[in-house]
């Protein structure tokens, strides 16, 4: 569990982040999501201590982790960007193994984690793991950083828009994997994007940021449902309100719901 408690980040006499309050649950998928610049990249390295608060109080099950060794902190605390940094002159294998061996881990135990972690997300170990970074695509690359953030078991995992850079047709195919995945490790994870979709998508609740604020917290269906002010509204975009509305309302007949999405514009 992570908690929030009245954050607050200041550069250069700029609240970045204006005393933010919120929980992730155990297990949870919790998903920042807002426009460009309104804090979620500042909110999520603060959990990893990437960066410090400059106010507020933040707690992973109960313990600040302000008092904790940051380096240690971050070996238990995957983490997955965009770029994923895949080390160019390590093979896959070695990739996925980093933490797993600074955690002392043995051999013999993460050589097993490395197979099963690629199996689960579709990549042959036998074909995959002597390659390095450069000989798979950026679809597969990103499987990698994934996996790599899964290898030494944390309980968090902090994913910083690690799709964000692929195609569509991979980044839906990550995100079914995802979802698919977190099925099975359960993970905390906190999840940052810029496109709703992908929220909807794969989100146990969405946090709504917005110049550094809050703007609404709920699950999709509750956001959906009930946007918080015209904000919310616009982000979501109209198109996919009135398309879940269609969903939320029951409407079973296409035409009487045309006729309704008509009458109400
Ligand atoms: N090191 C920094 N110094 C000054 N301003 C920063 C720094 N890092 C981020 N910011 C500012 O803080 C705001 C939030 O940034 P960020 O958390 O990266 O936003 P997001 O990830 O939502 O796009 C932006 O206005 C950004 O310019
Ligand atoms: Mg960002």
């Amino acid at each position: 569990m992570i908690t929030f408690q009245d954050v607050r980040k200041v550069y250069n006499q700029n609240e970045i982040i204006k005393g933010i309050n919120f929980t992730v649950n155990q297990g949870e998928l919790f998903v920042l999501i807002g426009p460009s610049g309104c804090g979620k990249t500042t909110t999520m390295k603060m959990i990893n201590r990437l960066i410090e608060p400059t106010g507020g109080l933040i707690k992973i099950n109960g313990e600040n982790i302000a008092e904790k060794d940051p380096v240690h902190l971050r070996r238990d605390i995957g983490y997955v960007i965009q770029q994923i940094g895949l080390f160019p002159h390590m093979t896959i294998a070695q990739n996925v193994a980093l933490v797993p061996k600074l955690k002392k881990m043995k051999a013999e135990e993460y050589e097993k984690r490395v197979d099963e972690l690629l199996t689960m997300v579709g990549l042959e170990p036998g074909k995959f793991k002597m390659r390095y970074p450069s000989e798979l695509s950026g679809g597969q690359q990103q499987r990698v950083g994934v996996i790599r953030a899964m290898a030494a078991n944390p309980s968090i995992i902090l994913m910083d828009e690690p799709f964000s850079a692929l195609d569509p047709i991979s980044r839906e195919q990550l995100q079914d994997e995802l979802v698919k995945l977190q099925k099975t490790i359960k993970k905390t994870i906190v999840f940052v994007t810029h496109d709703m979709d992908e929220a909807l998508k794969i989100a146990d609740r969405i946090c709504l940021l917005k110049d550094g604020e809050i703007v609404q917290l709920d699950t999709p269906q509750n956001i959906l449902a009930n946007p918080a002010n015209d904000f919310v509204v616009e982000f979501i975009g109209s198109k996919r309100l009135q398309q879940n509305l269609k969903l939320f309302k029951g409407f079973k007949d296409e035409n009487k719901f045309q006729r309704e999405v008509a009458g109400n514009e």
